[in-house]
Parts: C-alpha cells; structure tokens; sequence
C-alpha cells in the first residue's frame, strides 16, 4: 500500500498531514532568525544573526512534521548563510551546521535545502477548512519573499498534487502486469497519459505569477548549492560537503513515472545525476522508486503482446508520450527562466547539473523507450 511509502492517496508525495509550522518555545531563535531572514539579507545582518544564536540540539523535537519544521528552517537559514551577502561562505557556523547535520541524518537526507523541504514541508492551507489546492496555500518560508518567489514554491507543489493520481495507477499498472492482465494494464496506462497532461499543465502554471527576472536574480541564487571544495560544519567532525542545491530532478514525482514505465536513464548526462538526487529525497519516497524499478516491466509486457494486442503498445506509447512531453515543457521553461540570463556558455542548474544537456537527453530516452 502507498501509506508504507509515506505517499498520500489525495496528495501523492506532499505529506497527508500538513506541515508543522511553528516549533516549540525553545526552538524560539531559529524560529525569529527565519521569521525576519528577508531583512537580515537586504540588510547584511544575517551572518551575525545566525553566528549569534545558540547552539540548540534537535532532541527537543517531538514529531517527524516538528523534525521537518526545524529542517525546512535549518536549511533556508545554511543558504542563506552561504549566498546571502558578501562572497560565498566557506563556514557553516555551529548554530546552524550542528542541528541541521543531526537532523538530516535524522531524516536520513542531505543537509541542504531540497525539493523535499522547500516544496513538499513548506506550505499551509490559506482556510483550514478547505481542502488544499492551489487556491487554498500559501508557503511558510521565503528567502526574500513576494508573489514570485512565494509561487514559484506553490506551483511545485501543484506539479506535485496534478501527479499524485498517477501513483497507485504505477502500482496498478505493474499489478496488471503480474497478473497477465491486459485491460487493467492498457486502463492504467491511458489513466496516466492523462495525468501527464495535468502535470505539463501545472508545471507550465509557474509563469502565471512567477516573473522570469524576479526567479534568476532573487529566487535562484538561495537555491544553489555548495560548490568544491565545499561548505565546512563548524563543531561537525568531518570533511566540507559538497552538495548540490534544489532541482526538479530531487523530485520522486517524474523519477516515478520514469521507473515505472520502464524509461531507463543511462546516459552519463543523465544516469549518475538522476540517481545522486535521491539522497536528498525522503527515504519512503527513495524506497518506493527502488521497489518500482525491482517491479515486472510493464514496457516489456506490452512488446511481448504486441502482435495480439496492439492497443496495449498504443496506451503504453501514449504514457510514454506524455512524460516526453513533459519534459519538452521543462526545456521550454528553462530558456524562459534561465538562458536568456546567461552570459557564459556552460550554464549550470540549481542541482549542479549541465541542464540543457540533462534535459535532452533525458527527453531523447523518454522517447527511445516507445514501441514500434
Ligand atoms: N533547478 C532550477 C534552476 O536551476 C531551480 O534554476
């Protein structure tokens, strides 16, 4: 069942339970250093303000949504620290490196910002007695805040709720196949051309109150990670990390549809990256990507039965379409919201990849995987 996997029915990957958002009293100083992060930036106090808080462990946090409040906090705060004013920091200060260190181990993923903090733990319903949708959320942390920054958040999470109906059609889809049986394996597949089409729908919806300009200057920047030789833990016994920043590629959503359909990454472009990003993604999610990959291959069934059942390869080829669609959109998105910035030739993502390279090719083996 998809509640092993910490995967809503409605929801998908964005927890069931809405996330926690404020900490216990004695959690007060990050709680205030967050609360205030787009002053302390625009006005160079920042790196004092963090210095100067106290080092607090992370043993007073009572519940996974409390650890999750204090990661999504945490982390802002590290990147803040880190691209926020004057040259790049190469020292995380103890007030932040050690609880923030001790509760990604805790959560068993990387210690920096991440699709699982900054989208999926970071929004509340705007009317609690609504259900959530993208008229009913607004986020709980910004870096400098203001529509852009604030949707650009929100729409993420609506990519997130348009896939979630595609999961348990994954799951049924590789069910059907176990059991040899075709018309549930063809109705999962046509259910999840559809859903690729809301998902290309909801990505491409980031513009509506996104401004390109805002995202490149302003947003951008507190979504990079640390480069070589990486970012110190002050009172953390180890080597700098070297870790990669937010990117669409940490969420479990496409890498799903990927591992369910059978759409294999191999590609230096593309196989190491896809595979890196999962240990920034929560463990349930990383563990339900594994059991898909380790599940029958629903590609090979259809090419089994190809002769005597045509429109089996027809719905296979429709879901596999759609997710290629997908990714055109997400190429699309990029010259708007990146290349047209760019001086330099070598253009890098969030996550550190070459990502007009990336996202090519990963679109070009969508599409090698359809049937003839
Ligand atoms: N991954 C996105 C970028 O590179 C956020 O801009």
């Amino acid at each position: 069942a998809l509640g092993e996997y910490a995967i809503d029915e409605r929801r998908g990957f964005v927890p069931g339970e809405d996330p926690v958002d404020a900490l216990p009293a004695r959690y007060r100083p990050w709680e205030d250093v967050a609360g205030n992060i787009a002053a302390l930036i625009m006005t160079g106090r920042l790196r004092a303000a963090i210095a100067s808080m106290p080092v607090l462990t992370p043993d007073g946090l009572a519940s996974g949504g409390e650890r999750e409040r204090a990661m999504l906090l945490l982390s802002c705060l590290a990147n803040a620290y880190v691209h926020g004013t004057g040259p790049l920091a190469r020292t995380l200060p103890a007030p932040v490196a050690r609880p923030l260190y001790e509760l990604a181990r805790l959560l068993d993923r990387a210690p920096i910002v991440s699709h699982a903090s900054i989208v999926l733990n970071n929004w509340r319903r705007i009317d609690a007695a609504e259900p959530l949708s993208m008229s009913n959320a607004d986020t709980q942390l910004t870096f400098l805040g203001g529509v852009d920054e604030k949707w650009f958040y929100l729409a993420t999470v609506g990519v997130e709720l348009s896939g979630a109906p595609g999961l348990p059609l994954l799951v049924q889809a590789q069910h059907a196949v176990a059991a040899e049986d075709h018309a549930r394996l063809a109705e999962a597949l046509l259910g999840l051309a559809k859903v690729l089409g809301r998902v290309t729908e909801a990505v491409l919806d980031v513009e509506r109150w996104c401004d390109p300009y805002v995202f490149y200057h302003r947003i951008r920047p507190f979504l990079t990670g640390w480069p070589a030789p990486g970012l110190r833990f002050e009172g953390v016994d180890r080597e700098p990390l070297v870790l990669a920043g937010g990117s669409a590629a940490q969420s479990s959503l496409i890498q799903a549809f990927d591992a369910g359909l059978d759409v294999e990454h191999r590609d230096e472009l593309t196989a190491g990256f896809l595979t890196g990003m999962r240990a920034y993604m929560p463990g349930p999610h990383r563990r339900f990507l594994q059991d898909l990959e380790s599940g029958p291959s629903v590609r090979d069934f259809a090419a089994r039965h190809r002769e005597e059942l045509p429109r089996l390869s027809e719905a296979y080829n429709a879901a596999v379409s759609g997710l290629a669609r997908l990714r055109a959109q997400h190429i699309g998105i990029t010259g708007r919201y990146i290349n047209r910035f760019e001086q330099g030739a070598d253009a890098k993502g969030t996550g550190g990849s070459d990502f007009i390279g990336f996202l090519r090719r990963s679109r070009e083996e969508t599409v090698e995987r359809l049937l003839p």
